[in-house]
C-alpha cells in the first residue's frame, strides 16, 4: 500500500523529530540490559497500598471520579497544593492561581501556546531537558542559550546575550530554567543566582519558567527558595509534578503563577485534552490529605540518596582512573559526565553492545559540540549491584575504545 500520509503532513509534523529516550526506551528492554538512560522513578518506591486506600472513594464519590472535571482541576487537589508549595513560592496562592496539568510537560506545552509565535526567541539553559526544547521547536521557537556548571545557569552571561539579542531586534520571550537538580546536568542554582536571574528578568521585563520536577527529591542540604518567591512583578510561573514524588503513572502536574497567564494557559487546555483524569486527581488528592506524601518523601529520598551514593562509589572506583569527571547531585536523578577526549555517542553506543544504556550529550546541547564530551546517567532506577555492575561494564567500553584508538 503507498503511503500517502506523509505528503498531506503540516509543515510541523515535517519538521518534528522523534524523542532519542523514548526511542530508546524501546531497545532498553533486551532481556539483560542495564538502564541508566530513562528518568524513571524506582518502582519499589511507588506507595501502592497507601495509594490504592483512596479507591474507597470511588463507592462513596464514583460520580466525580467517572465525570469529566473541570478544565482548571480538582479544586481540593488544587487548594492542597497552595497550600504545600507555600514555602517553597513565598506565598500561599488562590485557586484561580494554580492549573492542574497531564503532567507537567502538559505545562510546556501549555505555555508555548500562549507565548510563542514562530520565531520568538526563548532562552534556555545550555543543556536542557530535550522534550521542553522539543516542545517549544515545535511551537516555533528559536533558541539563545546560556551554559549551565555546578551552580546552575551561569546567569552572568545573561544581561550580555539579552542586549545583543536586543540589539539584533529580537527581544526574547522568556527563560526555561530548572533550577533544581537539573536535567541532565543534575546541578542546583544558587540562591544568589535565583534572585539574580529575577533581578535580571525584571529589568528587561522577561517572563521566566521556573520548571521543579524534582525540588523535592533533596539528599544533602537546605531546600532553595523558588525563583517565583523573588518575582515581585508576577513574571513568573512555576511547573510542578507528581512524576518524581509519587507516580509518572498518574499524569499529574500543575503550573502557578498569575490569573492572566493561569486563565490564558486554561483555555488552550479546554482545546487539547478538556480536564485531566478525574480518577488521578481525586485518588492524588486523597493520598495527599492523608498525609501520605509528606511522609512518603523521606521514602524516596533514603533510597535515591543511597543509590546515588553507590554510583558515587562506582565511578570513583571505574570511572576516576579513565579521566572521566563529574559533579556530585545533591538531589533528583541524574548525574552528567565529562567523557573527557570520548566521543560520547560512540561511548553510548559501545555501552549498549555491553548491554548498557546511558544517554548520549549531544540530544540535550543546543550546541552539539559541548555534548560531544557529555553523558546523562540515571540512578534511581536500578539496584546498587546492577549501578555497580553497569558502570563496570561502561568503564570496560571506555576502556576498549581507548585501546582501538591507539
Ligand atoms: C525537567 C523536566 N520537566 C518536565 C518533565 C515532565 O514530567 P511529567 O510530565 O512527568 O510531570 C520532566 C520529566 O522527566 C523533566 O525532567
Amino acid at each position: 500500500m503507498n503511503d500517502n500520509w506523509k505528503k498531506k503532513f503540516s509543515t510541523a509534523a515535517c519538521k518534528t523529530r522523534p524523542s532519542p529516550v523514548r526511542e530508546l526506551l524501546k531497545v532498553i528492554k533486551q532481556p539483560g540490559m542495564i538502564s541508566f538512560a530513562g528518568g524513571m522513578p524506582a518502582p519499589e518506591v511507588f506507595p501502592i497500598e497507601q495509594f490504592a486506600e483512596g479507591a474507597e472513594k470511588l463507592v462513596s464519590d464514583g460520580a466525580t471520579m467517572l465525570q469529566y472535571g473541570t478544565t482548571e482541576g480538582y479544586d481540593p487537589l488544587r487548594n492542597f497544593l497552595n497550600q504545600w508549595t507555600a514555602p517553597r513560592l513565598g506565598r500561599e496562592l488562590s485557586l484561580d492561581e494554580i492549573l492542574i496539568t497531564t503532567g507537567s510537560q502538559q505545562v510546556l506545552d501549555l505555555f508555548a501556546w500562549v507565548m510563542i509565535d514562530p520565531g520568538d526567541v526563548v532562552i534556555v539553559e545550555d543543556p536542557s531537558y530535550m522534550a521542553a526544547l522539543t516542545t517549544f521547536y515545535n511551537h516555533g521557537a528559536q533558541f539563545a542559550s546560556v551554559p549551565v556548571d555546578g551552580e546552575g545557569m551561569d546567569v552572568s552571561k545573561l544581561p550580555a546575550l539579552i542586549e545583543s539579542l536586543l540589539k539584533e531586534g529580537k527581544k526574547p520571550k522568556f527563560i526555561y530554567t530548572i533550577v533544581n537538580f537539573q536535567n541532565p546536568a543534575g546541578s542546583t542554582m544558587t540562591l544568589e543566582r535565583r534572585r539574580e536571574l529575577a533581578e535580571i528578568a525584571d529589568r528587561y521585563d522577561l517572563a521566566i519558567f521556573e520548571d521543579d520536577p524534582y525540588g523535592y527529591v533533596r539528599f544533602d542540604g537546605e531546600h532553595l527558595p523558588s525563583i517565583f518567591s523573588f518575582d515581585k512583578a508576577g513574571n513568573t510561573v512555576y511547573a510542578g509534578s507528581f512524576s518524581k514524588i509519587l507516580s509518572p503513572g498518574v499524569r499529574l502536574g500543575w503550573v502557578s503563577g498569575s490569573k492572566s497567564i493561569i486563565r490564558q494557559m486554561a483555555i488552550f487546555k479546554q482545546s487539547t485534552d478538556l480536564c485531566s483524569s478525574s480518577i488521578s486527581q481525586v485518588l492524588t488528592y486523597e493520598y495527599c490529605r492523608k498525609g501520605y506524601l509528606d511522609a512518603h518523601l523521606p521514602n524516596i529520598i533514603k533510597n535515591y540518596r543511597m543509590k546515588r551514593d553507590a554510583m558515587e562509589e562506582s565511578f570513583r572506583k571505574h570511572l576516576a582512573p579513565q579521566g572521566i569527571t563529574w559533579v556530585k547531585p545533591e538531589g533528583g536523578f541524574f548525574y552528567w559526565l565529562n567523557t573527557g577526549g570520548i566521543d560520547s555517542d560512540e561511548l553510548a553506543r559501545k555501552a549498549l553492545e555491553k548491554k548498557v544504556a546511558i544517554l548520549p550529550g549531544a540530544s540535550f546541547c543546543l550546541n552539539p559540540e559541548a555534548g560531544i564530551h557529555a553523558a546523562r546517567v540515571n540512578y534511581t532506577y536500578s539496584q546498587p549491584d546492577v549501578i555497580e555492575e553497569g558502570v563496570t561494564r561502561l568503564a570496560q567500553a571506555i576502556q576498549e575504545m581507548k585501546l582501538a584508538a591507539r
